[in-house]
């Protein structure tokens, strides 16, 4: 800063750089690193347009001043305005609410006014209101683009009502554990494959996992949903550019959290084209115990709310809440037609009980469309589940399960139904123990195999099961699929407003 000789300023350790631009304009000190020149000193920011009037033909806007209090808003003729975009938004905002207005009155049975040379005070307040919404939002989408740890970016939009950004979401990329959780970082196993792709049959991840792999050439899945997807992970000898790291790549699309205008809240839009099959999100949380979800489960449902994904994908142990904590996919909603699949995935964490659930395209989106993921679970019978376009679905209440785990699945529910899947089993060896260290496709062990969980051999088993009473464990014989389930509903029904021809008019 340019300071006379007695022009001490104080500012405090730290601040933005827009507080000191503010800081400098008000006190006429040039700044070249602030790009405040003598030319431009005088420039005052427009932080927002909170009103409007017509005089002889000339428009005049009441604007806020950034850095002043409201108290200094003056009126400013249109040629002396040099932003251009806050006035677009200003008259689509104007326009949109007067029309709202208008409306109103003629449902009152006044008739409306036709030119305006001066706004209605309530439409005044209302553009006051808005313009200090899209401060706030612009910066919770600052803050969403800074916390996010993947490239493609996230947009905020609320065309819609006067709502903010939540008031207790914090932007995470990954499972939070609760204290007391304990979550694995390590792999046990990884592949040594030259390129795992040419390889994918034989020593890759999928194979040694017991499993298919997950990608074609282009990085999207071609497994049926059900199947896990093993991913390359920290103890691969690959690289970065596997074709086998995909989920663990993060979010590759820019997306937008909107405001939907039929009273689901916000949702979220994809904002470029997507091909069928690709990888969209994960849903993350914090991880918590199954026991501490039904605590939390009968609170939220008071408030009739819910971001509670149970993992049963073969154990019921957690559930992943993305209530206070989550990523973009806190903010998706339900479809009983939706355009979103899930997969169970396992990336450094092979523990059954901890899987990552990751959302794949069902259909080629255009850009602007709804992403939704069925929150029910569907009955899944084996045609289903063996149908080209399989429909089977996971549910955020629910991702996959063992048919020979315990009977519950909704969160908080009794299931009843049959299970029917097309799946994977690993088959215990002859003596029906499942020895340690036999695997010889070339991975890379870190510490001994343990609870059975990468036992040897792999067979491809169609397993049928109706029995609701059976209750294994997830080692040997553990089949990994998605399960069927139709359950009595115990909690707090949400009528479903996703709009689909075959809605069930229930969310759960
Ligand atoms: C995981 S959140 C989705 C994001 C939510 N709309 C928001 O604003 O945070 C689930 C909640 O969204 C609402 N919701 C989602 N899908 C819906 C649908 N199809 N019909 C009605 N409400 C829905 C319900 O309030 C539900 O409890
Ligand atoms: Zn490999
Ligand atoms: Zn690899
Ligand atoms: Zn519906």
């Amino acid at each position: 800063m340019e300071l006379g000789p007695k022009r001490d300023i104080f500012v405090p350790c730290l601040v933005s750089l827009d507080r000191l631009s503010e800081i400098c304009r008000q006190q006429k000190l040039k700044c070249a690193d602030l790009d405040i020149t003598r030319h431009n000193l005088n420039y005052y920011e427009v932080e927002y347009l909170c009103n409007y009037q017509k005089k002889e033909d000339m428009e005049f806007y009441l604007v806020k001043w950034k850095g002043y209090p409201e108290s200094e808003n003056s009126w400013l003729s249109r040629k002396d305005l040099k932003c251009k975009d806050l006035l677009n938004v200003f008259h689509k905002d104007m326009e949109r609410e007067s029309k709202r207005q208008r409306q109103v009155q003629i449902v009152n049975g006044k008739k409306p006014r036709r030119h305006i040379r001066k706004l209605h005070p309530t439409v005044a307040e209302y553009l006051k209101l808005k313009g200090q919404q899209r401060l706030l939002l612009a910066a919770w989408q600052k803050d969403l683009n800074r916390k996010k740890n993947h490239s493609a970016l996230i947009l905020v939009e609320n065309d819609v009502d006067l709502e903010g950004p939540p008031a207790s979401f914090i932007y995470i990329n990954e499972y939070r554990p609760m204290d007391g959780v304990v979550m694995a970082k390590e792999p046990v196993v990884g592949c040594s494959c030259k390129d795992c792709f040419s390889e994918r049959g034989n020593g890759c991840c999928p194979t040694i996992n017991f499993t298919s792999f997950a990608y074609n050439n282009s990085g999207r899945v071609k497994v049926k949903p059900g199947t896990p997807i093993y991913e390359c992970n920290s103890l691969c000898q690959c690289g970065p550019e596997c074709k086998n790291r995909v989920v663990q790549k993060g979010i590759p699309f820019p997306l937008c959290i909107f405001r939907t205008d039929n009273g689901r809240g916000w949702g979220v839009k994809t904002m470029q084209k997507i091909k069928k099959n690709s990888f969209v999100m994960e849903y993350v949380g914090e991880l918590i115990p199954s026991e501490e979800a039904e605590r939390r489960g009968v609170i939220y449902d008071r408030a009739g709310t819910t971001y509670l994904f149970d993992l049963d994908f073969c154990k019921d142990d957690y559930t992943v809440d993305a209530t206070f904590y989550g990523n973009i996919s806190h903010f998706v909603n339900h479809s009983c037609e939706p355009n979103l699949q899930v997969y169970s995935t396992f990336i450094n964490n092979h523990d059954f009980s901890q899987p990552r659930i990751a959302f794949f395209a069902m259909d080629d989106l255009a850009a602007g469309e709804e992403l939704t993921f069925d929150y029910n679970i569907k009955e899944i019978t084996e045609d289903m589940a063996d149908a080209p376009n399989s429909p089977i679905q996971a549910s955020p209440l629910s991702s996959h399960k063992c048919p020979d785990s315990s009977s519950r699945a909704l969160h908080g529910q009794v299931t009843n139904g049959p299970v029917a899947i097309a799946s994977y089993s690993i088959a215990p060896d002859s003596s029906g123990s499942v020895p340690n260290g036999s695997i010889t496709n070339g991975q890379v062990l870190n510490s001994p195999i343990s609870n059975g969980l990468v036992p040897n051999g792999l067979v491809k088993n169609d397993l049928i099961s109706n029995s609701s009473s059976q209750n294994e464990s997830c080692n040997k014989d553990t089949v990994l699929h998605t399960t069927v389930t139709t359950s009595p509903k115990q909690r707090a029904r949400i009528t479903c407003k996703c709009g689909a021809s075959t809605c069930r008019k229930f969310l759960y």
